[in-house]
């Protein structure tokens, strides 16, 4: 939720903020802005646009209008305040001394709103951000640092935050708690960004920020300092992801691309994990004696990467007989959840900064379990936070309907059950290698699911104008609906919902009629005839039925639903690995024939870094 970037050195800062605000945009694209300082002019001008960044950029001629090489951008998703051209950040404070960039939210704004009218300041917008800029300014007597230091103790919730000060032209001031911030060190120049993609261009070498650390930037260096305003020292991690792995390569669209990268980002996951027959978790700390003592697991995740979780409780309980428990991350703090010293909860995040899951992870850690997290991004705050991670390794995703980040959190996490399970001696060798079997074939098999696109695709053609669309399935196939149904309704808008075939009678199959589109999951072979029932029975009632197979039942299916999509076989622990793919794919060409904006679907953001 909104991104941030901050520039300081001898070039012109307005173009590289536009440019790296460009790769942040999934984090909110409702409205943009950027403050500049011009040390020789000794102005602070403030640029801002409701709506997306281009019309920010066509506003400021691309930044050429703006002269000054030290500023701060940023790209808005709206919490307080609709989106406008004021509501927009930088905030500036009353004189137009202060000016801030935010990602996060100040739970107690309108108190300090109240106190700082109570002593004459006028407020222009409704956000929560121009709270900060003006506190700033009210604590201001010649040293910014102390000023922003005295306002941070007054502020509750959570920030990172980008500063720049016309008195202080030569620096900018960055804080973080509870949202992502890093640092970048170039050469004579140095950057703040939200993640590491928006400044790849111009530097490798990166500090991530810890909650409560606050840093300077001039054009020499950065110096940190600690919530006790202590000067600190920061670990400088050199980055190796490449610049086009965020760029769109020649596809239309980030997801596109990033779906057809699935086999590649499989491999470069389980391939160092896999080595002479045996599953090879290196550096994990988890021992026979310890799997053996748990009494529970738990998985708490949001979104697609709670559906990993549902497909993945299904995995741990078969193979190990621990009982799995699944969490939303935004329930879990609220459950009261019976957690202890004998419980592993498993974090799973594609970005690894989703708030409510981040405070899940504090929670089941304060509770006295053993955190192992599964996340993508490289030295996240889920990563950081955790016991222990294991990196997905998928690569920068920009699209923020996620496809490759769950493929491959969903390869890790049937890799770790099965692991467990032999570990514990509860998978039999000829299991294993099985399930080793598996693994190997399938990226070779999505490519196969991969290169049937066009069959996928005229399906899409035919049901793109549904406006509902149920998807029904039992087990593994039911935890693949939820993901399809979420892919759907996220980029194309239409209504979807996912319905274990089961609980149809119990209420949904009131709303089956003449025409609804009725996507049928029948890819685990021992639950394939009683999908078969539950095809027949929505047929009856009038539904068009779509369904997904494997190659060993697609003849049988073909004379029960209206159309079929059809996977290779491959061992069930990894049905749900090939299954998704070919509902990622219906999402997007339904999404493409509606028009919509599939790599930045209205009201949405890839990073979730509020509550
Ligand atoms: C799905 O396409 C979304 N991007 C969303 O549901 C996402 O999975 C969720 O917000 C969790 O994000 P995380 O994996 O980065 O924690």
């Amino acid at each position: 939720m909104c991104g941030i970037v901050g520039f300081i050195g001898n070039e012109q800062a307005a173009p590289i903020l536009l440019e790296g605000l460009s790769r942040l945009e999934y984090r909110g694209y409702d409205s943009a802005g950027v403050a500049i300082c011009d040390g020789g002019a000794g102005t602070l001008s403030v640029r801002k646009a409701k709506g997306r960044l281009q019309v920010l950029s066509d506003l400021i001629h691309g930044g050429a209008d703006l002269p000054g090489t030290v500023g701060v951008g940023h790209t808005r998703w709206a919490t307080h305040g609709a989106p406008s051209d004021v509501n927009s950040h930088p905030q500036v404070s009353e004189n137009g001394r202060v000016a801030v960039v935010h990602n996060g939210i100040i739970e107690n704004y309108a108190e300090l709103r109240s106190f700082l009218e109570s002593k004459g300041v006028s407020f222009v917008s409704q956000t929560d951000t121009e709270v900060i800029a003006q506190l700033i300014e009210y604590f201001y007597t010649g040293d910014l640092l102390s000023a922003v230091d005295q306002a941070l103790h007054r502020m509750e919730g959570a920030y990172a935050l980008g500063i720049v000060c016309a008195d202080a032209p030569d620096q900018i001031i960055a804080v973080r708690k509870d949202n992502p911030l890093i640092l970048g060190w170039g050469k004579g120049c140095n950057f703040i960004a939200s993640d590491v993609t928006a400044i790849l261009k111009h530097t490798r070498d990166v500090s991530y920020m810890n909650d409560g650390d606050l840093a300077v930037l001039t054009r020499e260096g950065i110096q940190c300092y600690d919530h006790l305003l202590r000067p600190i020292e920061k670990e400088v991690v050199h980055v190796d992801w490449e610049v086009d792995a965020a760029e769109k390569g020649g596809y239309e669209h980030f997801m596109f691309k990033e779906i057809m990268e699935q086999p590649e980002a499989l491999r470069r996951c389980l391939s160092p994990r896999i080595k002479d027959g045996e599953i090879v978790f290196e550096g994990l700390s988890l021992t026979p004696d310890y799997l053996r003592s748990l009494r529970r697991i738990f998985i708490v995740a949001c979104g697609s990467s709670y559906h990993v979780g549902v497909v993945g409780k299904y995995h741990l309980e078969k193979l190990t007989r621990i009982p799995v428990e699944v969490a939303l991350g935004s329930e879990f703090r609220y459950m009261d959840p019976i957690v202890d010293d004998k419980t592993l909860v498993i974090v799973l995040s594609q970005s690894g900064e989703t708030l409510d899951t981040m405070a899940a992870l504090r929670e089941a850690k304060r509770l006295g379990a053993h955190v192992l997290s599964i996340v993508n991004v490289v030295g996240s705050s889920i990563a950081r936070d955790s016991d222990e991670v294991l990196y997905t390794w998928a690569g920068p995703e920009i699209a923020v309907a996620t496809t490759k980040a769950y493929t491959t959190q969903l390869a890790l996490l049937a890799l770790l059950a099965v692991w467990f399970g032999k570990t514990l001696g509860t998978v039999d060798e000829a299991d294993y290698q099985a399930a080793l079997a598996g693994f190997r074939e399938l990226p070779e098999k999505m490519e196969q699911v991969l290169s049937c696109r066009d069959g996928i695709q005229y399906f899409a053609s035919k049901y793109f104008n549904h406006s509902s669309i149920f998807f029904i399935g039992r087990n593994l196939d039911y935890a693949l609906g939820l993901e399809g149904s979420l892919k759907l309704k996220e980029i194309s808008y239409i209504h979807s919902e996912a319905y274990a075939s089961g609980e149809l009678k119990h209420g949904t199959i009131s709303l089956i009629e003449e025409g609804t589109l009725v996507m049928a999951l029948g890819t685990c072979d021992r639950l394939f005839q009683k999908t078969v029932s539950n095809v027949v029975e929505v047929k009856a009632r009038g539904a068009d039925v779509l369904a997904l197979t494997t190659e060993r039942h697609q003849e049988e299916m073909a004379h029960n639903a209206n159309g079929v999509m059809t996977i290779p076989d491959i061992c069930d622990l990894l049905l749900p690995s090939l299954g998704v793919v070919p509902l990622q794919l219906f999402a997007y060409y339904v999404a493409l024939m509606r028009g919509c904006d599939i790599d930045k679907p209205r009201n949405l953001a890839k990073s979730v870094t509020v509550e």
